[in-house]
């Protein structure tokens, strides 16, 4: 339940007057209901006082029947008068007649007076009383009090909360409104009226702040525009540079390629490892420019996939098949474990390949007599199907803190004054960009001197997935 604002600053005001009825109920009317009834008490006793000063001659005078009729009289004067018994000096009762009988009722108030005259006793005298009458009153007076509290608890809590509401409650929710709005990017909410208070002061401020996101936020929106296109400019420079690069570079390697056949036949050794440095150059030149036109044409979005269905078993055969000369050169040892829960996938082959190969080449360069494992398991992420190549290596590990710009282009570990390995930088961001493409990732774990494990998961049937 939301417990809203409204309620929460009602709350004060609430244990403001629980207080003040605590107080009322339990302080202020238990002694005005004391004194009352001592009020009541004194006065009777003052009555009886000066009724009795008048019944001392008829005493004197042993005139009973005066002292009879007197207070049979004042006695039907006063309705809250029960008993009233008087008594000479022995006890003898004088009035009335007989002994009146006892009267069990509460609350009941008694008095008992002595009456001297001249210093001698008189009178007895015992009045009951009922003050039914005071009590009465006093109950009227109560619920006319406890009415009063809860008109005015009813009306402070109606009044203030309805002052709450317009003053503070419903400029706040409009504000929430337009703060909503604000993060779906509409800056046009209407705003409530400023007043001159806090909650004014908060619509300003809001105001000022909403005004400064929107331009902060055209601000980035042209940057991004001149980003994009700068990017799209640069991505199609590239791709235009790459194939008018590649077009005179197949002719070089084509040419070298004549030459070496034309020297094998005339038996002409002498100049044949200068072509072969040259076709190796050449060759070298052309997988650089192969992989910044793939990058470039995965940044415009111009790159396409070519989903076939086709056994990853075989796959992983041929690509470790092109890798062995590159491992025994450096003296690794190849481990492949296909788990028989993958065999047919559905994906691009061609660039599965290239990806493999990229990652396979980093683990054979960067080993040493060493170690490599190829592990394809079976997997799922979510309710997707996926595959999972793990490539793991011995070989020298990457530092920690390199690991996070790993897979940005042109980026190696060793510094380009101390490179030991050759290499651009540019495999493992063309691979990460193409799994990406193909619905997957590749993420790496790695230590120091200890080896790296590079993981590719990609989904087992991209068509069905694209399809979704
Ligand atoms: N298996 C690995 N072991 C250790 N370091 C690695 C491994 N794979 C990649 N690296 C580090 O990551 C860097 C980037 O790798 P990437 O494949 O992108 O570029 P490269 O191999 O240097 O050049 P190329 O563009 O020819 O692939 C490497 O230079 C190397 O420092
Ligand atoms: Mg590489």
């Amino acid at each position: 339940m939301k417990f809203g604002l409204r309620l929460k600053l009602a709350l004060p005001m609430v244990i403001l007057w629980i207080g003040l009825f605590a107080g009322f109920e339990y302080y202020w009317l238990p002694s005005f209901l004391q004194e009352n009834i001592t009020r009541y008490t004194t006065e009777q006793e003052q009555k009886v006082h000066l009724l009795l000063n008048g019944l001392v001659e008829s005493g004197l005078r042993d005139d009973l029947a005066n002292i009879y009729s007197t207070l049979n009289l004042v006695l039907k004067e006063h309705e809250d008068w029960l008993i009233l018994t008087l008594r000479d000096t022995d006890k003898n009762l004088l009035y009335p007649l007989d002994q009146p009988p006892e009267i069990d009722k509460e609350p009941l108030i008694r008095i008992s007076h002595e009456h001297k005259y001249s210093g001698t006793t008189l009178f007895f005298v015992d009045l009951v009383t009922d003050p039914w009458k005071i009590f009465q009153e006093q109950d009227k007076l109560i619920s006319e009090l406890h009415w009063l509290f809860l008109t005015m608890l009813f009306v402070a809590l109606t009044g203030s909360m309805l002052l709450e509401g317009r003053l503070v409650c419903l400029p706040i929710q409009e504000l929430a409104r337009a703060a909503k709005r604000v993060s779906d990017r509409d800056f046009n909410a209407r705003l409530p009226t400023a007043r001159n208070d806090e909650v004014g002061e908060l619509i300003i401020s809001f105001a000022l702040m909403r005004s400064d996101i929107q331009l902060y936020q055209d601000e980035i929106l042209q940057a991004r525009d001149e980003a994009l296109k700068a990017t799209r400019v640069k991505s199609e420079f590239l791709a235009n540079m790459s194939h008018e690069l590649r077009t005179p570079l197949n002719a070089i390697l084509g040419y070298s390629e004549l030459i070496e056949d034309d020297l094998f036949e005339q038996n002409s050794t002498k100049h044949l490892p200068d072509i072969q440095k040259i076709q190796c150059a050449g060759n070298h030149l052309l997988s650089l420019i192969n992989d910044i036109l793939d990058l470039s044409k995965i940044e415009a979005g111009k790159m396409e996939l070519q989903v076939c269905t086709f056994s990853l078993q075989e796959l992983i055969n041929e690509v470790t098949a092109t890798i062995q000369p590159l491992a025994e050169k450096n003296g690794d040892t190849l481990k492949v474990n296909v788990s028989h829960e993958v065999n047919i996938v559905n994906t691009d082959k061609t660039k599965l390949r290239q990806v493999l190969f990229n990652l396979l080449s980093n683990a054979c360069k960067f080993t040493s007599q060493g170690l490599i494992q190829i592990s394809v398991n079976a997997s799922s992420l979510g309710q997707t199907d996926c595959f999972i190549i793990s490539i793991h290596d011995t070989g020298i590990g990457i530092p920690q803190d390199k690991i996070a710009s790993l897979f940005d282009a042109f980026t190696q570990v060793d510094s380009a004054y101390n490179r030991k390995y050759q290499g651009t930088g540019l495999g493992l961001a063309l691979s990460r960009k193409l799994s990406q493409l193909m619905g997957g990732d590749i993420t790496v774990t790695s230590q120091v001197n200890s080896g790296s494990t590079f993981t590719l998961t990609l989904p087992s049937n991209l068509a069905k997935q694209q399809a979704a």
